[in-house]
């Protein structure tokens, strides 16, 4: 036991699982002793040198003394390599239907390996991969630039192994060129641009709150976004196990040619060494990504708005009188959520009658207000006989068991709990059955929580033991493999129930932990993060870095998640968060209320400007999910997204792009009223002064108290939401030498029906700026013309 293992243990002891959880953390540990396979000796191993070549389709295998390298271009563009016989599937990341998980997309044909001057070659589209003898692989754009080189791996190879317990440790380094950024690696605290160092990969409650340098937290994922002079492409190692990349920064010669390149090194604790490579423009690259796992879930209309949600609501009084707090004040909102103080006892799926008698007759009154409900999931399930979820559960035999068959227990706000086993297709098939409760009891969407999984521990790792069994898709396997999926995996286990049960609508579900894939179900959220301005700026490095790994719904707990935020930083962090695509107040049991008026006069006529702002851009919101959905491209961007090659905003993460048509300057320091930004190329104005901006230049911007600086581009049309509620288009000047654009999307509010896209362009006529439908015609909404000619 550590000091802060101790601590944590204090913490726990204090509270009313603090004996359940000293004594799971005994028994976690006494399980895996007894169960874990023991490391036997090992030996390393490297692929050795090239023996030969056999062309397939797509590329071909390159076979080494030691081992064998798989090289596959699938269409679409994106490259597979796979070591030691590994394929792309079975794979938890991919879309589709596989067995065993997704499917991997066909091979393109046109691609083939064929010998090269040090080895061989495969030449696709939008990449060159070199292998060489010694068993590197670079990968270079069409046009011979290095994008990366992996060096050959290494294993380190267990003699008397288990079967099944998914082979050997191992590691491998890279080098990218020196000028090289690296952003991803799932939801991280101190991102978005990721400095050098290690970064774990395992799912991981931080336990109370976070700030920027806790790491991991609940979503880790071994994907890479890299961008360089180069070129940018993405890099994922298809690998579910605990493990670390280590960033190394490069550095630049200054003219004396000698440029150290930076790279990262992958070690993971097992499981199979592959990964896949996908290059091109910031926009491509997505595109590519979610191509292969997955284009991200719409989230219906109303999720676009704001949400409200609390720890401790504590009863449906209490309830409504928040909602009414909001409408007797005429603020806008879109849903409340109920966290699991609406439960009995804290059991999922059921409800406290007492303090909500009647949710189906709250849920109808506020859906008449146009509020939804939203209800907490959480996978643990108390361990009591009786309870209908749990003898149900142990019917099917949906729980995870330990090496000796038995139900393993742990520690979650029920107290004694048992996990589903959301890697079995029947134990999800069960599980989103289970949603049936929640949708008559009136909830609209559903939050995931507590599932790296959490079972809370007095001292270690709060979560199953790592030889816990489960059903891996069939393939059978331990916690080890799946830990990292459990969330992921929960999630398509609510998203097919919700489907299944309400196929008319789409599902709203949004998850705390999750994996590569996990936007085909949904979105997520900051989960605990620090009240405090380092929260602030935190929240936004996640929102940032997920959407990067293809995830581009989230956002943070306005206000933070514990404590009481000063008045000033309540109202910034409201500001942010009205620009960011999920957009919810929550807060801890025990922190301070959230509710915009509890923080003065001031703050909440701000509040009030910032919720209008909100409402009229839900038609841009939506138009950015509708086009999320159907290319990838998150809704919050970095400010380098059209411009990588501008390395001056390649170190940014205090400003973002929403959509092509704004960039938002958010304060993050406490006191400041000025902001400076430097602005990616093209033109750009002030939306509150009108004032116009070069772009590649800093700027310095005014950011009283009631408002963050927010810039429209020059060209932009966008639709926003007019008086009237009407949709209306909103023309940003272009230069006068220059034409704009901007696409609409318009579509079914929740269900399933395809949108409507319209491209609209503008251009200057006889000094005045006309827009037109693209291909002509009138553009059939009311347009507002905002800025001048240059
Ligand atoms: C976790 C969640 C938090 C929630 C709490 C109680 O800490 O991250 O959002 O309020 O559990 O359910």
């Amino acid at each position: 036991m550590d000091v802060r293992d101790l601590l944590r243990s204090v913490q726990l002891t204090g509270s009313a699982h603090g004996w359940h959880a000293t004594r799971s953390a005994w028994r976690r540990q006494r399980i895996d002793k007894r169960d874990l396979p023991r490391r036997g000796p090992e030996r390393a191993r490297v692929p050795g040198a090239a023996l030969d070549a056999e062309p397939m389709p797509g590329g071909g295998v390159v076979r080494f003394t030691r081992s064998s390298l798989r090289v596959r271009v699938a269409v679409g563009g994106a490259v597979f390599c796979g070591w030691d016989g590994a394929g792309p599937a079975p794979s938890y990341a991919l879309a589709g239907e596989g067995p065993g998980g997704g499917s991997c997309p066909a091979a393109d044909t046109r691609a083939v390996l064929e010998p090269d001057k040090d080895g061989w070659r495969v030449v696709s589209e939008r990449l060159t991969v070199l292998v060489s003898r010694q068993g590197a692989v670079e990968m270079r754009t069409p046009g011979g630039l290095l994008l990366r080189r992996e060096l050959p791996p290494r294993w380190w190879d267990e003699t008397g192994q288990r079967e099944g317990d998914g082979g050997a440790r191992w590691a491998q380094r890279s080098e990218t060129p020196a000028d090289a950024r690296v952003y991803g690696l799932g939801g991280r605290a101190g991102g978005p641009r990721l400095p050098a160092g290690g970064y774990r990969l395992w799912n991981s409650d931080p336990g109370g709150s976070f700030g920027p340098g806790d790491d991991p937290l609940y979503i880790t994922m071994p994907v890479q976004m890299v961008v360089a002079d180069a070129g940018c492409h993405l890099i994922f190692h298809d690998c579910t196990w605990d493990g670390r990349i280590t960033l190394r920064d490069g550095a630049e010669g200054a003219g004396s040619g000698h440029d150290r390149p930076g790279g990262c090194e992958v070690r993971m604790d097992g499981g199979p060494l592959r990964y896949w490579v996908i290059a091109g423009t910031p926009s491509r690259v997505l595109t590519g990504w979610t191509a292969l796992t997955g284009r991200p879930a719409l989230p219906p209309r109303w999720a676009l708005g704001h949400h409200h949600s609390r720890w401790g609501f504590g009863s449906e009084r209490e309830v409504r009188r928040v909602v009414a707090g909001y409408r007797e004040r005429d603020l806008p909102l879109s849903a409340v959520h109920l966290d699991i103080d609406h439960l009995d006892g804290h059991r999922v799926f059921t409800v406290d009658e007492r303090r909500f008698p009647d949710l189906p007759g709250m849920a109808r009154e506020f859906a008449a207000q146009g509020v939804r409900l939203v209800s907490i999931v959480d996978p643990a399930v108390k361990a009591e006989p009786g309870l209908a979820v749990y003898e149900e559960g142990a019917a099917v035999d949906a729980f995870v068991r330990d090496g000796r068959g038995r139900q393993v227990r742990g520690v979650v706000w029920p107290g004694q709990s048992v996990f589903p086993d959301f890697t079995d297709p029947r134990a999800r098939a069960w599980w989103g059955g289970l949603y049936a409760e929640r949708l008559a009891r009136g909830f609209s969407g559903v939050w995931h929580d507590m599932n790296e999984p959490v079972s809370f521990a007095a001292f270690g790792d709060p979560t199953l033991p790592r030889s816990a069994r489960h059903v891996l898709e069939g393939r059978g396997g331990d916690h080890r493999e799946a830990h990292n999926v459990y969330g992921l995996a929960m999630a398509r286990a609510g998203y097919e129930g919700l489907r299944r049960l309400r196929p008319e609508q789409r599902p709203f579900l949004f998850s705390r932990s999750g994996w590569a894939g996990m936007q085909r179900y949904g979105g997520t959220w900051s989960g605990d993060v620090v009240t405090g301005w380092e929260g602030l700026r935190a929240s936004l490095a996640l929102v940032l870095g997920l959407g990067l790994c293809g995830v581009p719904f989230s956002g943070p707990d306005v206000g933070g998640f514990t404590g009481t935020p000063s008045p000033e930083l309540y109202l910034r962090w409201f500001q942010l968060g009205a620009y960011l695509p999920f957009f919810r107040t929550h807060s801890a049991i025990d922190a301070g209320r959230r509710e915009p008026w509890e923080f003065g006069d001031e703050v909440l006529a701000h509040v009030r400007e910032s919720l209008a702002e909100r409402v009229r851009l839900l038609p841009y919101l939506e138009t950015l999910s509708h086009i999320a959905r159907s290319t990838g491209a998150p809704y919050v961007r970095p400010l380098w997204w059209n411009a990588p090659d501008d390395r001056s905003l390649r170190e940014n993460g205090d400003a973002f792009l929403l959509g092509d048509a704004l960039l938002v300057a958010p304060v993050l320091e406490e006191g400041a009223v000025k902001r400076s930004v430097r602005l990616p190329r093209g033109r750009w104005y002030d939306t509150a002064t009108g004032t116009r901006y070069k772009g590649r230049t800093q700027v310095l911007l005014d950011a009283p108290l009631g408002r963050i600086p927010v810039l429209a581009k020059a060209g932009a049309v966008l639709p926003v939401a007019g008086a009237d509620g009407g949709l209306e288009l909103e023309a940003w000047a272009p230069r006068q030498t220059r034409t704009g654009s901007g696409v609409v999307f318009t579509g079914d509010p929740e269900g399933w029906q395809a949108p409507r896209m319209e491209r609209f362009v503008s251009r200057w006529v006889d000094g005045e700026l006309v827009v037109e439908r693209d291909g002509g015609g009138a553009p059939g909404y009311p347009v507002r013309v905002r800025g001048g000619p240059a």
